[in-house]
């Protein structure tokens, strides 16, 4: 076996540890209940793109809205709602889930202080962030999904869609009114979300 062989096999070998890590965490603390898969047997009927977070991605969410206590959740970029439904579920009694979908496709198949997902179409992503700043208040949660981007969000801008990011990422890493972090967990941890808490002044 050459040097070059064995590292390949060191990789698979991790790969599938991920694999296997991501499949047991799912298992125990994110599995999808009928709801959760009804919401993604329906978008699949009606020919919507799969590219809906993950269950642990969905479920993370859902600890954040607790977190803060959200009793309103505004959502940009809902597909066919499946991480709304994950949203939703952290809502107290008369809470509201604000869900915005541009796509008339896709916003006919989605059936439902403060939390903002931002998760729509990336070049804007900084006038989101400007407008998900002006609703939140000390407490809130902000969270980006594709703030990674194997590597990409960190720049240089490659196009519209790695500068709106990247540009994110400098405005809340920097922002001294927030705490927050970027946090692998999808696409075998090469994406994931940005996490801003606006900070009690
Ligand atoms: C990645 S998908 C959202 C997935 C969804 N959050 C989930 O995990 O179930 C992005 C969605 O954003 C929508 N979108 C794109 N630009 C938008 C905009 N300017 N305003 C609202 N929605 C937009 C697209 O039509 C698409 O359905």
């Amino acid at each position: 076996m050459t040097g070059n062989d064995a590292e390949l096999m060191a990789l698979q070998q991790a790969a599938k540890t991920r694999h296997e890590i991501e499949a047991a965490i799912t298992s125990m603390f994110a599995a999808e209940d009928e709801g959760l898969r009804a919401a993604l047997e329906t978008a699949k009927q009606a020919g919507l793109p799969q590219i809906q977070i993950s269950p642990i991605q969905g479920k993370f969410l859902q600890l954040l809205a607790t977190m803060c206590n959200a009793h309103k959740i505004l959502e940009i970029g809902a597909l066919a709602g499946y991480s709304g439904i994950w949203l939703a579920r952290a809502l107290p009694p008369g809470g509201r889930l604000i869900t915005l979908e541009l796509n008339p496709d896709h916003a006919n198949v989605v059936q439902h202080s403060f939390l903002v997902f931002i998760d729509a179409d990336k070049p804007p992503y900084p006038q989101y962030l400007d407008w998900a700043l002006r609703l939140t208040r000390p407490g809130s949660i902000i969270v980006a999904d594709n703030c990674i981007r194997s590597g990409k969000a960190f720049g240089p801008a490659e196009n519209a869609d790695i500068a709106g990011i990247i540009e994110l990422n400098k405005r809340i890493a920097s922002d001294p009114h927030l705490v927050s972090l970027v946090l692998a967990m999808d696409d075998d941890y090469t994406d994931g979300f940005a996490v801003a808490v606006v900070k009690h002044q």
